[in-house]
């Protein structure tokens, strides 16, 4: 029998319990995946404590939409997987779980050289910075300023955009400031006189900028010092961004993602891929938690942690 993590009603990481679940065989369009690692969002913990809106709780609800494993069945229509393939899985419903039935189109051959939890650990954060890039048209001779640049998603944005041509900087805290750093942007203190240190960092002016940690310093500064407002993105505050004229990409906002913002971030993990094998994208795992655990991963993401926190079913 499949097991899966489940809860029945908004709260704190205790509501959520490993439960038995039935996995049916994939149907036409679908694959059969056992799970080998899930990857943990801030996402997950805001929907199940109800911080992020997502109607009555009517069924055991399933958590996660990140994960990678094992093809164990192909469905009807679907051509180039096997049983046995090493895949990635993104924007799943339930991923938290020993076994999966996903749509095709959600699924990515994994190259040798990316492991379990490194595959797990892209499809919120490589899609949602790509997509955010992409929307912004982020390149070359762009000075771009992200803020939250220690997380998953400003690490994989400092990434695309140096890879793209642009220069970088990135917020964080002193304690993080090496690994921003190494991946290619200024590191940014986000302690008080944000804006004046960006000044000194950047005299050639800021073009664009990208709000990943939603605060109001962080959202002043971007206003402050990038001129063209549809180049200001945040993904943490965007039941503020039609207030402010810039773009809100999910993160609450009432606007969905168009179908081409959707394209981009699954788009993402087709190009990722290769370059994480390629070493030329780096992925930075934090600890990992066995299933039954998701609820102390949820707490230990709750309170912040480095690097990408997985369960191990
Ligand atoms: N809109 C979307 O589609 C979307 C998609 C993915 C994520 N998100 C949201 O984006 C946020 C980050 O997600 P994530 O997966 O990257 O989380 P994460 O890996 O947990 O990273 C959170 C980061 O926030 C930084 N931080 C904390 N306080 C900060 C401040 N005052 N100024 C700047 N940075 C600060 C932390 O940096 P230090 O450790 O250096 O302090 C940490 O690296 C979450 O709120 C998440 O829900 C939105």
């Amino acid at each position: 029998m499949a097991q899966a993590i489940t809860y029945t009603r908004f709260g704190g990481p205790e509501v959520l319990a490993l439960t038995d679940v039935e996995v049916g065989d994939p149907g036409a369009g679908e694959l059969a995946i056992r799970v080998e690692a899930a990857g943990v969002n801030p996402l997950d913990h805001k929907l199940r404590s109800g911080a992020r809106a997502s109607g009555e709780i009517t069924a055991p609800r399933r958590v996660g939409s990140d994960a990678a494993g094992i093809v164990t069945s192909v469905g009807a229509d679907v051509e180039g997987f096997r049983p046995g393939d090493a895949v990635v899985v993104a924007g799943a419903t339930g991923a938290y779980a020993t076994d999966l039935v996903v749509a095709a189109r959600q699924v990515w051959l994994r190259p040798p050289a990316v492991s379990a939890p490194v595959g797990a650990a892209l499809g919120i954060p490589a899609g949602t910075a790509y997509q955010t890039l992409r929307s912004l048209a982020v390149g070359a001779g762009d000075t771009l300023l992200v803020h939250g640049g220690s997380g998953a998603v400003g690490q994989a944005v400092i990434q695309f955009a140096t890879l793209w041509g642009a220069t970088v900087l990135a917020t964080t805290s002193d304690r993080r400031a090496a690994r921003v750093r190494a991946l290619g942007a200024t590191p940014l203190s986000y302690a008080e006189g944000l804006e004046e240190r960006i000044r000194a960092a950047a005299p050639q002016g800021v073009t664009a900028a990208i709000d990943i940690a939603g605060t109001d310093e962080a959202l002043a500064a971007s206003l402050a010092l990038v001129s063209d407002r549809s180049r200001i993105a945040t993904l943490v505050r965007g039941k503020d961004a039609d207030g402010l004229g810039i773009r809100g990409f999910m993160g609450g906002s009432p606007r969905p993602l168009s179908a081409g913002e959707l394209a981009w971030r699954a788009e993402a993990i087709a190009v990722t891929l290769p370059l994480i094998a390629a070493g030329a994208f780096s992925v930075e795992l934090g600890p990992s938690f066995a299933l039954r655990d998701a609820a102390d991963a949820h707490r230990q993401v709750e309170a912040g942690v480095d690097g990408k926190v997985v369960l191990l079913p």
